[in-house]
């Protein structure tokens, strides 16, 4: 694996860390941010669909003001759990609570307060972007309505295609008029089923800038992806396989199950050896060489948030299996 950012170059000691490494960088932490209010409360939650298990004994909270992640392959069951968080969908045993109330029972109520990105978009074709915003948005809230519709426009960087037909867009133009249909009122929770795909990736990028204002402005994302680095910038994740949660955590300790390769090069022999990805364990395994002058190159390369989970997922594998 190629190292993608170098951080020190010292005195003939240089440090690369992988990008997996980068959620070191997230401005703030989830434990900074810990409230104790949960947005949604979800317990024993299951859903049979005629043949298939689409949700198998969910339980799992999520705090208020956080992003949470939920990450799965295709037939996970994502789009199930979201469904069954806004209210379009009925399970078969357990209960939801979307900031204390019922989405069954007080959909009417929920409705103004959430915001809803489909993972198909669902626009009315024949009307333009903004009649598409300015139409979700209506139904939620009426006040400011003409700025925030602009505002958000000016956000996707649909202002100059505001006015065309929904029908002239491609996919990903899709995706970004409806995450603003979703985000145009302003909601205090929102769920987004696969928000970034086919969304290139400037645009992903400010989303994702978008999810941490938000969150720090006290919203809470609750965002599925089946992409991994995307799980690297939420609070927490639960990872999500053939309806059943893995593992929740946050993306910071998921990583640290992973191991680290330290390749230091001295008069130009190489050493490799496996450590731990913390940094204590660093710091144990690079006292045993000191910073001699011979020692001109150390690499890092920590375990991909992928090839983790991928262990996380045979080790749980051979213990059904037992
Ligand atoms: N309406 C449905 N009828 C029957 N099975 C369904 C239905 N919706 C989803 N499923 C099944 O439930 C499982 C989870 O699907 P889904 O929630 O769409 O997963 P994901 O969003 O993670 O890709 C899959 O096996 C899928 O085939
Ligand atoms: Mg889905």
């Amino acid at each position: 694996m190629v190292p993608v950012i170098q951080i020190w170059n010292l005195a003939g000691i240089k440090f690369s860390v992988n990008k997996s490494n980068l959620v070191n960088c997230r401005p703030y932490s989830y434990q900074e941010k810990a409230r104790m209010t949960n947005a949604v409360e979800i317990k024993n939650l299951c859903k049979d669909y005629d043949k298939l298990v689409g949700l198998n004994n969910i339980t799992l909270n999520v705090q208020e003001g956080t992003i949470y992640g939920l990450i799965g392959p295709n037939g996970a069951g994502k789009t199930t759990l979201i469904k069954a968080l806004v209210g379009s969908l009925k399970p078969t045993t357990g209960s939801v609570s979307v900031l204390g109330l019922n989405p069954l029972r007080d959909r009417w109520k929920l409705r103004k307060q959430i915001g809803y990105m489909p993972q198909t978009p669902a626009l009315y074709d024949d009307l333009s972007a903004k009649k598409n915003i300015l139409f979700f948005g209506s139904a939620q809230s009426n006040t400011g309505l003409e700025k925030k519709t602009n505002d958000i426009l000016e956000f996707a960087e649909l202002t100059n295609r505001a006015n065309d037909l929904v029908r002239t867009f491609s996919g990903g133009m899709k995706k970004r008029v409806s995450l603003c249909c979703a985000l145009v009122h302003q909601p205090k929770i929102v769920f987004l089923d696969e928000p970034t795909a086919a969304i290139d990736l400037h645009l992903k990028l400010q989303s994702w800038k978008l999810f941490r204002k938000l969150a720090n402005d006290g919203v809470t994302l609750f965002i599925s992806t089946h992409l991994m680095d995307e799980a690297l910038l939420c609070d927490k994740v639960a990872i999500l396989r053939n309806g059943k949660i893995l593992i929740v955590d946050t993306p910071q300790k998921i990583l640290e199950r992973g191991k680290t390769t330290l390749t230091i090069s001295e008069k130009g022999e190489t050493k490799e050896s496996i450590i731990d990805s913390t940094p204590d364990s660093l710091a144990k395994e690079l006292q045993r060489f000191g910073l001699k002058e011979n020692i001109t190159c150390i690499t890092l390369h920590p375990d991909t948030i992928e090839s983790i989970v991928l262990t996380i997922i045979s080790e749980k594998e051979k213990q059904e299996k037992k």
